[in-house]
C-alpha cells in the first residue's frame, strides 16, 4: 500500500517546554535543520501545536511549518474568564487547532462543547484537527460504533462548505503516552470505520478525501509503517515531537 498524500506531521508539545526561551530555541534549531536538510522537504513540512502563550512568538519564526493551538475556548467573545477563542488564536498566528484531544476530554469537555469548538474553529479558518479514539477495545468491535457516533454527533451541525478544513486524528486513548502504539492493522480498521461515518454524513467523495492522522506512541521507527499500512495521511505526535532530533527524524523519514 502506498502513501496517499504528502504526509501531515503534527507535533503536540502539550505542557512543554517550560519557558518561551526554550520554545524559541527549539523552533530556530528545527528551522535550521529544515533549511539545510539533505532530504528534499516540502515548503511546509511540519505542524506544531504549542502552549498558546508561545504562539505569537513562534509563528513568525516557523517558515517551514505551521504553529497551532492544542485547544480552543468554545465561548463567544465577552465576559468568560480563561481560555482563548479561535479569533484570538488566529490573530496571534495560529494556523490550526487541535480539538477533542483525550487529555482535554478528560477534564470534563462535553460532546456539545466539542461540537461548538469545531464549528467556531472552522469558521475562523483554522485548520481543525478533531481527535477521536477508544479508551478500550472489545472483541465485538463496539468501539467502532462509539467512534462513528462521536463523528456523527460532533459534525452534524457543521456547514458543508467548512469541511475542507477539517482533519481527523485517530488516537486510541490506550496508546497515548504508552510504550505501545496500535498496530497498522488496528489503525486501518478504524480509518475505514471513520470514513464510513463521514460518508454517511457528508458523502462518499469527501469521505475518500478527508485527511486522517494516527496518534499514540509514534516514534521514528513506527512512523512510516502507519503511512504505508495504516491507511492514514499523517501523524499526531506527542513525546517524539518534544525532542528536536526525534521530531526531525520523523519529518525526514516520512517525506
Ligand atoms: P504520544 O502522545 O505520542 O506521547 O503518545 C500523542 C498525543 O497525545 O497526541
Amino acid at each position: 500500500m502506498n502513501k496517499r498524500t504528502t504526509p501531515l506531521i503534527v507535533g503536540n508539545w502539550k505542557t512543554t517546554p517550560a519557558t518561551k526561551e526554550e520554545a524559541v530555541k527549539f523552533i530556530k534549531a528545527l528551522e535550521k535543520k529544515c533549511a539545510t536538510s539533505k532530504k528534499k522537504l516540502p515548503k511546509k513540512s511540519y505542524y506544531l501545536a504549542v502552549p498558546s502563550v508561545f504562539i505569537a512568538h513562534l509563528a513568525p519564526l516557523a517558515k517551514h511549518g505551521y504553529i497551532g493551538a492544542q485547544n480552543v475556548s468554545g465561548q463567544s467573545l465577552g465576559q468568560t474568564t480563561g481560555g482563548e477563542i479561535p479569533s484570538q488564536l488566529s490573530s496571534a498566528g495560529a494556523s490550526f487547532a487541535i480539538i477533542g484531544h483525550s487529555e482535554v476530554r478528560k477534564t470534563g469537555e462535553t460532546q456539545e462543547a466539542r461540537a461548538i469548538k469545531v464549528a467556531l474553529s472552522l469558521q475562523q479558518n483554522l485548520t481543525t484537527i478533531f481527535c477521536v479514539g477508544e479508551k478500550t477495545r472489545d472483541k465485538e468491535g463496539s468501539y467502532l460504533k462509539e467512534l462513528e457516533d462521536d463523528i456523527r454527533i460532533s459534525f452534524t451541525d457543521i456547514p458543508r462548505n467548512l469541511f475542507s478544513n477539517l482533519i481527523i486524528a485517530y488516537e486510541p486513548v490506550w496508546a497515548i503516552g504508552s510504550k505501545t502504539p496500535a498496530t497498522p492493522t488496528e489503525c486501518f480498521e478504524v480509518v475505514i470505520a471513520l470514513r464510513r461515518a463521514i460518508a454517511s454524513l457528508i458523502g462518499i467523495d469527501y469521505a475518500k478525501k478527508v485527511h486522517i492522522l494516527y496518534g499514540g506512541a509514534v516514534t521514528k521507527d513506527t512512523a512510516t509503517t502507519f503511512l504505508e499500512e495504516g491507511g492514514v495521511d499523517g501523524l499526531l505526535i506527542g513525546r517524539s515531537s518534544q525532542e528536536i532530533v526525534a521530531f526531525f527524524d520523523i519529518i525526514t523519514t516520512t517525506h
